[in-house]
């Protein structure tokens, strides 16, 4: 289904053609001024230069010949040659009928098979998830809904920093504290306080880092009884974490960490060796990945230090080719935050130089700013301290909860389970209506506010919707819309008949903000459409059915946007 601006720029393109001017100048675009016309066209400016011809008289041609197209109801000459146009009303109702009516509500679908490799979570097991955990997950999972949306077919992974000393620390505590047998068992109170102690101590104590670090290199090569309780370790994290994301809505398709990398690693050696890129300096492995043009001096990447171990690098680069064997993505996405674009520049570039990844593979590095708090740092605990995701998401979940607690509600509302699916709006659409790159204020008063650009405003939209279909008796088959009658009402239809194209616009710029401040300028046309009209009560019966027609396209249209936000919609507020 073409999209209402392709449909205008093609028709007007062809006028352009008939009229004898190149098809290059019938580009159509929202108006700039909604309150003189919906959509305009400059061409004829640039047309007049090329043809030595007034511009007036080129958008008069056009003009001209268009005018009669039943698609408009207006198209005029405006100024020296501006050519504006306003839809007419039947065109309209049909275009958002049949939006309505194709499976993807109108949003173009690729036609070419890709598939997209999403790496975003990246939490650190052995340690309880933090608040600096929150973005990359809630902008990984709209980034891969947004891709799914427009039909590409995705795979998402984890990958648990699971292989490093952090766990060699662990294991080490677990040891001192003789919790290593068969049932070893570690509370929640222990997760939360685990990696903590036991990385204050290796502060403290030479013998304990040493004995951690030898661990780490036991479980590394092999050793059968390290491994073993690597893996129990692994289990109660990995059940952890999910618990905490769980709550969040967040989920993932693989659960590979970068010990699932270690296999690839003597590839990545002999490939590099064999490209003749390793070198050796001061007695570590490097391969090189400044430019001639770097405006910036960009340092080798380092594969194997000085003692032999391989770093967070190693692990990445031999990810990606385990990540090419198994499902040959056309594109790697990295969600991870801005402060590690050095990093992903020299990885992306090493990989490339050793050509790990075919030609047509793109990684890219999606990055994010920082959650901060009321004082532009990152937000903290009240102590100062790094504050838990869950403790965070508590917190968020009180307030709701008692603003819930404080609505009336009939008897058999489920308090609680409103609360969580309006915390989880309040936070995601609190974080996904900024630019992923930009850092910004957590404000908990504003974020759950049922007034305003909120994830509340929208559950509440959605709601005051739902509450009015299940009143109206309503055949949406047999009662379709002939006319529109207020100025609002068209203003809604405009935007749920445009809303289609901004989802394409979204993927391609990878920025879900753009479907949080159409799902806020949807809901905002709704409200004042639904305040301005009585629609139950409405006696001219071909108004109410437009209206009712209306309640329920909204609807539909703001599912997909909450969809595409990873944010579940309520049926009552
Ligand atoms: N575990 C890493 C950290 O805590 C983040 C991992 C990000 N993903 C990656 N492929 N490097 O910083």
């Amino acid at each position: 289904m073409n999209t209402i601006i392709e449909i205008l720029t093609e028709k007007v393109s062809n006028a352009f053609i008939i009229c004898g001017y190149q098809d290059s100048f019938g580009s159509v675009t929202k108006s700039d001024r909604p309150d003189l016309c919906q959509f305009q066209c400059n061409g004829s400016f640039a047309a007049a230069k090329i043809y030595k011809k007034a511009p007036i008289i080129i958008a008069n041609q056009v003009t001209q010949h268009l005018s009669c197209d039943p698609i408009f109801k207006t198209i005029t000459v405006a100024g020296s040659g501006f050519i504006n146009m306003e839809l007419s009303d039947s065109f309209l109702l049909q275009y958002l009928d049949d939006l309505l009516s194709d499976p993807h509500l109108g949003i173009k679908q690729t036609n070419t098979q890709e598939t997209i490799f999403l790496d975003y979570g990246g939490p650190n097991a052995a340690k309880p998830l933090h608040v600096g955990h929150l973005r990359s997950a809630i902008i990984g999972d709209a980034l891969k809904r947004l891709a799914e949306v427009t039909g590409r077919k995705t795979i998402s992974d984890i990958h648990l920093g699971d292989w490093g000393l952090q766990m060699g620390l662990v294991i080490a505590e677990l040891e001192d504290r003789d919790n290593c047998g068969e049932n070893m068992t570690i509370s929640s109170h222990d997760w939360d306080t685990l990696y903590t102690i036991a990385s204050q101590k290796s502060k403290e104590n030479q013998q304990f880092l040493q004995r951690a670090r030898e661990i780490t290199a036991k479980f590394q090569k092999g050793d059968t009884k390290y491994l073993s309780l690597w893996q129990k370790v692994m289990k109660q994290s990995i059940k952890n974490i999910k618990e905490t994301y769980r709550m969040l809505h967040v989920d993932f398709d693989l659960w590979n960490g970068e010990s699932d990398a270690e296999n690839y690693v003597p590839e990545l050696i002999e490939t590099l060796e064999k490209k003749h890129l390793l070198k050796e300096s001061m007695g570590a492995k490097i391969v090189d990945v400044a430019l001639p043009d770097d405006h910036a001096p960009i340092p080798p990447v380092i594969i194997k230090k000085s003692n032999g171990s391989n770093i967070y690098a190693t692990t990445d680069l031999a990810t990606i080719i385990a990540r090419m064997k198994q499902y040959h993505p056309h594109e790697i996405w990295y969600i991870i935050d801005n402060r590690q674009s050095l990093y992903f520049t020299q990885i992306f570039r090493c990989a490339r130089k050793a050509a790990l990844i075919s030609q047509d593979t793109a990684l890219i590095h999606l990055c994010f700013g920082t959650m901060n708090g009321k004082d532009g740092k990152p937000y903290k605990t009240r102590e100062g301290g790094v504050m838990k995701l869950s403790d965070f998401y508590q917190t968020v979940y009180e307030k709701v909860h008692e603003r819930v607690s404080a609505s009336a509600f009939s008897e058999n509302t489920d308090k609680e389970m409103l609360s969580h699916k309006i915390t989880n709006a309040a936070i995601k659409f609190g974080d996904l209506m900024n630019h992923r790159a930009k850092d910004y204020i957590f404000d908990l008063e504003k974020f759950t506010a049922s007034e305003g650009k909120t994830g509340t405003f929208l559950l509440y939209t959605i709601a005051r919707i739902h509450s009015l279909l299940k009143k109206a008796d309503y055949d949406y088959e047999r009662n379709k819309p002939v006319s529109i009658y207020t100025d609002t009402e068209k203003n809604l239809i405009l935007l749920l008949a445009l809303s289609n194209e901004k989802f394409e616009l979204a993927y391609n710029e990878k920025a879900p903000n753009l479907i949080c401040e159409q799902a806020y300028e949807i809901a905002s046309a709704f409200s004042k459409f639904y305040s301005e009209n009585h629609i139950l009560t409405e006696t001219n019966v071909s108004k109410k059915q437009t209206w009712i027609y209306l309640c329920n396209a909204t609807k539909q249209i703001l599912h997909k946007h909450l969809d595409v936000l990873g944010i579940e919609p309520v049926e009552f507020m």
